[in-house]
């Protein structure tokens, strides 16, 4: 099939489809607490309660040294005062870029809420320890996968994948509390953190915190 056979109908799909259509809780910037991992705890914990639906996921953006950005979802493992906390392969795309650029941007996107959240700063990675112990907190498969120790490298035949696998498995069983040293836990230590409060008339509420010299400031932006 050519490509415009391919797209052909998608654009009226696309301006068919409803957007903003959750049910939006009342939000008052002007109520809001001084402290935005406050804020964000609240509004976490009642996408929890409201079952939205993997909460947790996150698109993580990073950045090549050329200035080429890259995004993909990823799950959130913590917050508190050091941060935002996710734990990765070191030595795939993602890890690769944070080390040359050791800055991201996180999203979290709440329809049924209509809300969306865009953290961004610096990363840090967090001590060795908070690393292992979410490594051995993972299922099976996915410590099995990460001990591959190839994500994001091209995969020529699947094969590999699973010879990849079995090793693996062997090396698993013989040490089971084997972490790999690539599994690194990173903190996105925020510089600007905004809330968004979508509206179906557009008259979005935002609310944007920005670090100032170890105090946040707060400003509302237009929608
Ligand atoms: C809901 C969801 C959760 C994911 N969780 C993780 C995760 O915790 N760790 C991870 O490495 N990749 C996770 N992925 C896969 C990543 O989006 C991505 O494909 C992978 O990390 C490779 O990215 P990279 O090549 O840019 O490094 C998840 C994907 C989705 C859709």
């Amino acid at each position: 099939m050519d490509q415009s056979a391919a797209v052909d109908g998608l654009r009226e799909i696309l301006r068919g489809l409803p957007v903003l259509k959750g049910t939006a809780p009342a939000f008052d910037p002007s109520d809001a607490p001084e402290d935005p991992v406050a804020l964000f705890a609240e509004w976490f914990r009642l996408a929890v309660d409201t079952g939205v639906r993997e909460p947790h996921a996150m698109t993580l953006s990073t950045v090549a040294p050329t200035g080429q950005p890259s995004a993909r979802v990823l799950i959130l493992k913590d917050v508190d005062c050091d941060g935002w906390h996710f734990a990765i392969n070191a030595a795939s795309r993602k890890g690769r870029e944070l080390s040359e650029c050791p800055v991201a941007a996180l999203t979290f996107y709440w329809p049924e809420l209509v809300r969306q959240v865009r953290v961004c700063g610096s990363v840090v990675a967090d001590a060795p320890e908070v690393a292992a112990a979410d490594f051995l907190a993972r299922p099976d498969g996915s410590r099995r996968m990460a001990l591959t120790r190839r994500q994001s490298q091209v995969l020529a035949d699947s094969g590999d994948l699973d010879a990849a696998l079995e090793q693996a498995g062997r090396e698993l069983e013989l040490t089971p509390d084997l972490v790999p040293a690539e599994w690194t836990s990173y903190a996105v230590r925020p510089l600007e953190i905004e809330f968004w409060q979508g509206d179906s008339q557009r008259r979005h509420q935002r609310l944007r915190y920005t670090a100032s010299g170890g105090e946040w400031s707060r400003a509302v932006l237009w929608p």
